[in-house]
């Protein structure tokens, strides 16, 4: 079941934060993180689909419905402890939580549901295509954030994050790694078709590009983690950040099929650099010039001391963005710079 305001909006709820005057109001049945998020507080937060556990908060007082009882954001501890996840909380009545509110997670633009139509389905690569979607009405974007799609007939939402940048056309891209027996994109793939219509719900997500920081980019995508590092960097593009800073832009796959984005970054001018890696090359790949071995590996030889003073954006799958993580703090880059969402 999907949970969204527009269809709730009789009946709202106030919620009411314990121990501070904040207090928004709620749809009944609409998801208390969202509802918070598009009246601007800043509700602790990072994926929106009951994996990361950031949104964790108390019930003090009232009634919520939980959506993903299994939710891996929370611990057997956080249960016992009777804590939630504000993403996965569906509200059904006046309530009173327990939460702190941190200033760093207020919203960039207050996210919105809308309808949208799938224009078109275009191959990236042997698993990856990239679905472009007309919303109805467009909230906007910051490059590299993401959104969450109602998909028919699959529990949830799903988050995907846009390959392109805001536009008048309202036009809203998406590239999707084909999950193995995964719901959403088994739709995605083989059901939906142009001139389906469904439920986009964003802009969401903080590592977004910070047109106004003053250092050189660095850009790390791991498979399908490429589709946000596009959109930073045709964010810089558009904000005539090139040719002044220098862009690299790596990407790891496991194979030479599953390297993609190439043509999009040598087409933004010479001081944007493309630098792609495979982890886990096949026979086929004998004639692979390039290197081989971890894409978090390949930006500290390649870049050395200069990753340092680089603004850092990256993202692609939880043990990827650890690694990568890790790398980057050793390597002495401080955590300001660095800005990533993790997909789970
Ligand atoms: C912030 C973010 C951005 C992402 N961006 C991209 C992207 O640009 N491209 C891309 O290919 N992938 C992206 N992903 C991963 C994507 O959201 C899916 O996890 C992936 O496509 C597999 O989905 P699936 O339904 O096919 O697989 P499934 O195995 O069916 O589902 C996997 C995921 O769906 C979610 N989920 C499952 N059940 C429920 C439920 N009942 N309620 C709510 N959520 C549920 C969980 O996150 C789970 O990990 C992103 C993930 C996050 C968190
Ligand atoms: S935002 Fe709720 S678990 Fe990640």
């Amino acid at each position: 079941m999907n949970h969204f305001p527009e269809q709730r909006v009789a009946n709202a709820h106030e919620v009411r934060i314990a121990g501070s005057e904040a207090g928004f109001r709620c749809g009944d049945g609409e998801v208390l993180l969202r509802a918070a998020l598009r009246q601007g507080l800043a509700f602790p937060h990072e994926c929106n689909v009951g994996g990361c556990g950031n949104c964790r908060y108390e019930l003090v007082e009232g009634e919520v419905d939980t959506l993903r009882e299994d939710a891996p954001g929370l611990s057997a501890r956080d249960r016992e402890r009777g804590r939630r996840l504000a993403c996965q909380s569906a509200v059904r009545g006046d309530c009173t939580i327990k939460v702190r509110l941190l200033p760093q997670y207020a919203p960039v633009i207050l996210p919105r549901r809308t309808l949208a139509t799938l224009l078109e389905k275009r191959a990236v690569t042997h698993d990856m295509l990239e679905f472009r979607f007309r919303l109805d009405a467009d909230p906007g974007f910051m490059p590299g954030q993401y959104a969450l799609l109602e998909l028919p007939g699959v529990d949830g939402v799903r988050a995907y994050s846009m390959a392109n940048t805001a536009n008048a056309s309202r036009e809203w891209h998406f590239i999707v790694r084909r999950t193995p027996d995964g719901q959403g994109t088994r739709v995605l793939f083989d059901a939906l078709q142009p001139g389906a219509r469904l439920g986009i719900d964003g802009p969401y997500g903080f590592a977004y590009l910070r047109e106004d920081a003053p250092r050189n980019v660095v850009c790390i995508a791991g498979g399908s983690g490429l589709a946000p590092m596009l959109s930073v960097a045709r964010g810089m593009a558009v904000a005539g950040m090139l040719p002044d800073r220098a862009l690299d832009f790596f990407f790891g796959g496991r194979s030479v099929n599953d390297i993609a984005g190439g043509d999009v970054i040598e087409a933004l001018g010479a001081t944007a650099r493309f630098h792609a890696s495979i982890s886990h090359p096949q026979d086929a790949d004998a004639a692979w010039g390039g290197r081989t071995g971890f894409v978090h590996e390949h930006v500290v030889e390649t870049l050395g001391e200069r990753l340092a003073s680089s603004e850092v954006y990256f993202a692609g799958p939880a043990r990827m963005a650890e690694a990568v993580l890790a790398e980057l703090t050793k390597a002495g880059v401080p955590a300001a710079q660095i800005h990533y969402d993790r997909y789970f």
